[in-house]
């Protein structure tokens, strides 16, 4: 039976015990997962075609009918959505979006500065706002923002909803989708809801980038382009489009605020990464000013801190599942067609026969090792973009995934001293236990206090001048504010200088 909680601890366990590659039986559905990168690349990298569906799932195509980048079957119509994600989402695309990503990361450093204690939404406007500025030419300036609570209220709804086994097995016996909204089918009122934010957030944006465009005033954001080129050269449907941008906003969102909370999780409890980290960028970069993108060629060792967040808490630890188009055979074994494939990315990178201490989080071993395996372990299957997903469903968001993260690890690092909390009436620090984690199809670390001081007096000040130079790139995706979010930043904007 496929776990109903900690999805990835379970099949990690199970993968220990029947290897990295095993199947489970539910009904009449297989499915197969995979816990090595050897097993990763032999059967959904090497098999792109046959493996690159994604399950039948009843209860998110009555949400997206279909049209869902992440969740839509392979067919023509998504051939045609991922041709269109490739044109828009370029490596050069995520260079020529790099002051955006820039501007935004000051201001993480600014909000971290002033209210460390709400580090969590911090990271979460950021994350928002990068993206929604980079599709919809328009940013989130606070996390009370409606586009940053909707994207989130959005995902959680979607996680409780299509999360293997979280609602009645629709798929497994159809004759439950005849049952009527109300206590026994309660997913029929979320999936009203879900359509309804689905219809405000990712068709309302869409909305904003054609009026923009109609009048002449294009922002040059992807979603513009989109509408500009692609949706005729391509034959696209408004339906399809605005998917196109939700999707990449659904996708984008969680995976990179997990990554972050996890480095602000991770900081306090390994002093010693923390210091080695500041002494090189202290020799690289100083206080004298802030960390620029080239900088990252001279910083070993933080390059492999951001592996390492990687491997340790891999923000989707079970992948998103694939469904292969037919027969295959793999190992002697037929795995029949329509069989779910889970990448147990969790199971790969916490394989104690792989990885010396997995549950550690150690850089070191990427310094070591190309891709921080024990030495002697055959690595040749391994490749950096494994956290990314394989054959041809693999995140087409990566480029600016990886460019946006280096900027933000680099400059949480150079900003601040994280240390554990501590309590008012004991003095005792507060403990934080790194291996909790929330536990759905994105991995986040379950809430905690720290304490976030700014290493000097003089990047203090660098933060403030950074984040007033950030306001001119700010200004260019403010036009199409809420009220209320103008107020904000005008207010905001006259304490500062
Ligand atoms: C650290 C950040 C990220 C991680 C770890 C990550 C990871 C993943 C993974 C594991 C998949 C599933 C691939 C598969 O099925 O094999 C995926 C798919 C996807 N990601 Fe990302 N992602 C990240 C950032 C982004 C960003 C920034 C965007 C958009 C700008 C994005 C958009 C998508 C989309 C649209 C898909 C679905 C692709 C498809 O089914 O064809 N992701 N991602």
């Amino acid at each position: 039976m496929f776990p109903a909680q900690s999805i990835h601890l379970k099949l990690s366990e199970w993968a220990r015990k029947y290897g990295d590659f095993y199947s489970l039986k539910m009904g009449r559905d297989t499915i197969i997962v995979l816990s090595s990168a050897k097993a990763v690349k032999e059967f959904l990298d090497m098999r792109g075609t046959s493996t690159a569906d994604r399950p039948a799932a009843y209860i998110p195509e009555q949400v997206h009918k279909g049209d869902s980048l992440v969740w839509g079957r392979y067919g023509e119509r998504w051939k045609l959505m991922r041709k269109t994600v490739h044109a828009i989402l370029t490596p050069a695309s995520a260079e020529e979006t790099y002051y955006i990503q820039f501007a935004e990361s000051t201001q993480l450093l600014y909000d971290l500065l002033h209210n460390p204690k709400l580090h969590f939404q911090h990271v979460r406007r950021l994350s928002a706002s990068v993206i929604f500025s980079v599709l919809y030419g328009k940013r989130v300036p606070r996390y009370e923002s409606y586009e940053a609570t909707s994207i989130f209220d959005l995902l959680h709804l979607e996680e409780r909803l299509f999360l293997p086994g979280a609602q009645l097995p629709v798929d497994m016996f159809p004759f439950l989708k005849y049952l009527p909204e109300g206590p026994l089918a309660p997913w029929k009122k979320k999936c009203k809801e879900l359509k309804e934010i689905h219809q405000k957030v990712f068709f309302g944006s869409l909305e904003q980038c054609k009026s923009r465009i109609d009048r002449g005033e294009s922002a040059g954001c992807l979603m513009e382009q989109a509408l500009e080129r692609y949706q005729k050269e391509f034959g696209l449907t408004w339906h399809e489009i605005g998917y196109i941008g939700g999707t990449l906003l659904e996708g984008g969102v969680d995976t990179s605020t997990s990554i972050l909370q996890m480095l602000i999780m991770i900081l306090p409890c390994y002093p010693e990464v923390q210091h080695k980290a500041q002494e090189e960028i202290d020799r690289v970069v100083g206080h004298d000013r802030i960390p620029e993108r080239d900088d990252i060629k001279n910083l070993p060792y933080i390059q492999a801190i951001i592996k390492e967040l990687g491997r340790f808490g891999p923000p989707l630890p079970f992948g998103v599942p694939h469904a292969i188009v037919r027969d295959e055979e793999y190992r002697g074994y037929i795995v029949p067609k329509g069989s779910v494939v889970f990448q147990n990315q969790w199971g790969i990178f916490h394989d104690p026969e792989t990885f010396e201490d997995p549950d550690q989080f150690c850089p070191d071993r990427y310094l070591s090792t190309k891709y921080g395996t024990k030495p002697g372990v055959d690595d040749s299957f391994f490749r950096d973009t494994i956290i990314f997903g394989s054959g041809r469903r693999i995140c087409p968001g990566m480029h600016i995934a990886n460019s946006s993260l280096t900027i933000n690890v680099m400059n949480l690092l150079w900003a601040f001293a994280y240390s554990k909390a501590k309590d008012p009436l004991t003095g005792s620090e507060i403990p934080i236990d790194p291996t909790k984690m929330s536990d759905g199809i994105a991995l986040f670390p379950l809430p905690f206090e720290c304490s976030i001081q700014p290493r000097s007096q003089k990047i203090a000040d660098l933060i403030h001048k950074h984040f007033i130079d950030a306001i001119d790139v700010f200004k260019q995706y403010e036009g199409a504010l809420q009220q209320e979010d103008k107020e904000h930043v005008a207010q905001l904007r006259s304490h500062l200088v």
